[in-house]
């Protein structure tokens, strides 16, 4: 699994770093407020369980799965909503978190759709974050890591559904994914 990357991108231990501050911030800017963080399946994964755990107000959480892109490296554009929250965000103070912002077509797709839910607040939190190659302009409120153009796999991001349980953030030798047939554009 390993030997797949081109080098680290970012450290296990710079990751527990910046989620601690990510946690820190959260919990002050939530502080006496009811706060419902939504993961959004499957990249968030990872994220999402060291976060909560670095928040230290109360909170419920949720997830959705909202897939566009498949095995596909590069951006389809159509979004599709595999799971949807269980609960009424009506009122709700809303946290997405994200694994990876890119092209933002996803998140502003599940915004206007979450939107339409009345929710009292709704902001984002990403680890990573491509501001290089947004189609869609987002507010991004909580922001671990802006990156280069590379593709960035571990902590909960996939190539092909695998390298999810890297415990760190590492680029993808261009010659694993030039392997698969159309799918030779890099985009996250
Ligand atoms: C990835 C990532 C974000 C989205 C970002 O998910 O986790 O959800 O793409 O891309 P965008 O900003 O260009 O819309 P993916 O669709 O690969 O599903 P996964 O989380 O199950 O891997
Ligand atoms: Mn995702
Ligand atoms: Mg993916």
């Amino acid at each position: 699994m390993e030997r797949d990357l081109l080098k680290i991108l970012i450290s296990t231990e710079d990751i527990q770093k910046k989620v601690k501050e990510l946690g820190e911030t959260i919990s002050r800017d939530y502080q006496g407020q009811n706060l419902l963080v939504v993961g959004i399946l499957k990249g968030s994964v990872i994220f999402m369980g060291d976060l909560i755990r670095a928040i230290k107000i109360p909170v419920q959480i949720d997830f959705m799965e909202v897939s566009s892109y498949g095995r596909s490296t590069e951006s389809s554009g159509a979004v599709r909503i595999l799971k949807d929250l269980e609960s009424n965000i009506e009122g709700k103070n809303i946290l997405i978190v994200e694994d990876i912002i890119d092209t933002g077509l996803t998140l502003s797709y599940l915004l206007d759709m979450l939107k339409a839910r009345k929710p009292g607040s709704i902001r984002i939190c990403t680890l990573l974050n491509k501001p290089s190659r947004r189609k869609a302009s987002l507010k991004v409120d909580y922001d671990g890591y802006d990156i280069p153009d590379e593709f960035v796999v571990g902590y909960g991001l996939d190539y092909g559904e695998l390298y999810r349980n890297l415990p760190f953030v590492g680029v993808l030798k261009p010659e694993i994914y030039a392997r698969c047939g159309e799918d030779t554009t890099p985009s996250k």
